[in-house]
This record gives structure tokens, C-alpha cells and sequence, in this order.
């Protein structure tokens, strides 16, 4: 289980998940296409860590640079990504204090 740290969470990659499907489903806002390697719309900075490949993707890779989506990670990594602007940092929708009755009349 790999450890994932971007620039508004940490979490763990699930059994199986690609770097870019934990990313979606810790609400992060990330971009593909092809979601193989081909198209190069998912690429991320990575800040720190070490991924590799089971091939090379034929989108172009800078440095410091991956693929999220066919990246094997090698240990934990950072990635620069942040949480989609509708989430807050605990990665929920909304703030849960936004449905306190009390808390809201009071404001
Ligand atoms: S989504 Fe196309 S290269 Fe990752």
C-alpha cells in the first residue's frame, strides 16, 4: 500500500488503483483522457518519490514529471494536486458545519 501526498491530503492507494483512480476518488482535480499513456492529459509534477512503468507511455514525459494514470508508484510518493475547488480539505463536499442549524442562526 502505497502513500500518496499531494498538496491538500494524504492517503493510501488502494490494492490494484492506479495513482490517477486514487486521486478521483479522494476527490482531486485531475484531468485525462486515454487514461493508458497515450495522450499525456493526466500528467502531474511529482514533488518527491520515485514511480516507473510497465512500458514506456508514448505521451511525453518531462522531467520531474508522470503519468497517473499507468505509473506503477515505487514507494510513496507527492504529487503537486489539489483537492477540485467543491471540495473542501477533509476532501467532502461540504463543510459539515454548513447543516448546523445552531451554528448558522447564530452567524
Ligand atoms: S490519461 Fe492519457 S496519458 Fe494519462
Amino acid at each position: 500500500m502505497s502513500v500518496v501526498i499531494t498538496r491538500d491530503k494524504q492517503f493510501n492507494l488502494l490494492p490494484g488503483e492506479t495513482l490517477l483512480e486514487g486521486l478521483e476518488r479522494t476527490g482531486h482535480d485531475v484531468e485525462y483522457q486515454c487514461r493508458s499513456g497515450y495522450c499525456g492529459m493526466c500528467r502531474l509534477e511529482l514533488m518527491d518519490g520515485e514511480v516507473s512503468y510497465a512500458s514506456p507511455p508514448l505521451a511525453f514525459v518531462g522531467p520531474n514529471e508522470i503519468l497517473p494514470c499507468c505509473c506503477e508508484l515505487n514507494g510513496a510518493v507527492a504529487v503537486d494536486c489539489h483537492l477540485r475547488a467543491d471540495l473542501d480539505s477533509q476532501g467532502e463536499l461540504f463543510p459539515t458545519d454548513l447543516f448546523d442549524l445552531q451554528a448558522t442562526s447564530k452567524a
